[in-house]
């Protein structure tokens, strides 16, 4: 972890704001949320955020504050809001219908949801990578190709091969395909994939990686490689992932959320999390007494 501790700059909690998120937290339900590394610049910003599917609540209330070029884990037992949150950061919960949300989303200072927010941007920005590798059916080339494109990213076919060569490299796949660029993403074996759709997020240069178990239908090999990918990443990205694996969470995240029923208990850097929680229930989840 790479964290340090610097008093002048601004916690994006004011202290009042803090003490009475702490004070309250366990009666009221809110979030314990503690900043003690506030030196780290703030990527998004989440304020008492609430989504309804129909009638039936899924978030409720949340609160936090997400920092640039590191890794946030979300953790909490299945059906308590990880992926519902995660698609309020690229409004994919805008394709489904019936859904309400209230509350703010604030990625670099701009609210995500407002009226004049420009959705393809917006995703261009935030990129998503899924539980189940998804290629495209497409060569492997055209994976990591194809969004730059659309995006005008590059024309010339010379700064399309760089392109794909860099994010492929970046996503540590290159010397395996590079002799096999146009046979169909989907030949590669699932870690192999997992690796392509990771090349095919970043060559669009987003803000954001959002990650949703990247790494629960892979081997123990694939997901070491992943796992280290994403600390190498983080160096130019900000990651935000879903895990239920507690030891992968403190390996990979500098700070880690405890989502449940809705809310998020508790927010943390990873290491206090693990060794000295602040709440019971991320307490008993951590340790497998829940969940
Ligand atoms: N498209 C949807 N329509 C209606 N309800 C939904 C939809 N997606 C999720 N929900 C509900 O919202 C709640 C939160 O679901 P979500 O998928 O965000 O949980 P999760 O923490 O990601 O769970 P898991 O760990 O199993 O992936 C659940 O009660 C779920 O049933
Ligand atoms: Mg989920």
């Amino acid at each position: 972890m790479n964290m340090h501790v610097d008093e002048r700059r601004p916690a994006p909690m004011s202290g009042h704001e803090r003490s009475r998120h702490e004070s309250s937290s366990q009666e009221a339900g809110q979030p314990v949320t503690r900043n003690p590394h506030a030196g780290h610049e703030l990527s998004i910003r989440i304020r008492d955020l609430s989504l309804w599917y129909g009638e039936s609540q899924a978030l409720n209330k949340l609160n936090i504050d997400i920092f640039q070029k590191n890794v946030t884990a979300l953790i909490g037992p299945s059906g308590c809001g990880k992926s519902t949150f995660l698609r309020c950061l690229n409004r994919m919960n805008d394709l489904i219908p019936g859904v309400r949300l209230e509350g703010l989303v604030e990625m670099d200072g701009r609210d995500v949801n407002a009226a004049k927010m420009d959705e393809v941007a917006l995703r261009k920005r935030v990129g998503m990578v899924f539980q189940k590798p998804n290629p495209f059916p497409k060569s492997i080339f055209e994976n990591v190709a194809y969004a730059p494109r659309m995006h005008d990213l590059v024309s010339r076919k010379a700064e399309q091969d760089e392109l794909v060569e860099h994010a492929l490299r970046e996503a540590g796949l290159w010397n395996e395909v590079k002799d096999k660029l146009h046979q169909p993403g989907t030949s590669l074996s699932g870690g192999q994939q997992q690796r392509l759709c990771i090349a095919r997020a970043i060559a669009v240069q987003p803000d954001v990686i959002l990650m949703d178990e990247p790494t629960s239908a892979l081997d123990p090999i694939s997901t070491a490689t992943i796992e280290d990918l994403m600390d190498k990443l983080k160096k130019q990205f900000t990651i935000i992932t879903v895990t239920h694996n507690m030891q992968q969470a403190a390996r990979v995240a500098d700070y880690t959320a405890f989502f449940h029923l809705g809310e998020i208990i508790e927010y943390n850097d990873t290491r206090t999390m693990f060794s000295n929680p602040h709440t019971k229930k991320a307490e008993d989840y951590i340790t497998g007494r829940y969940g």
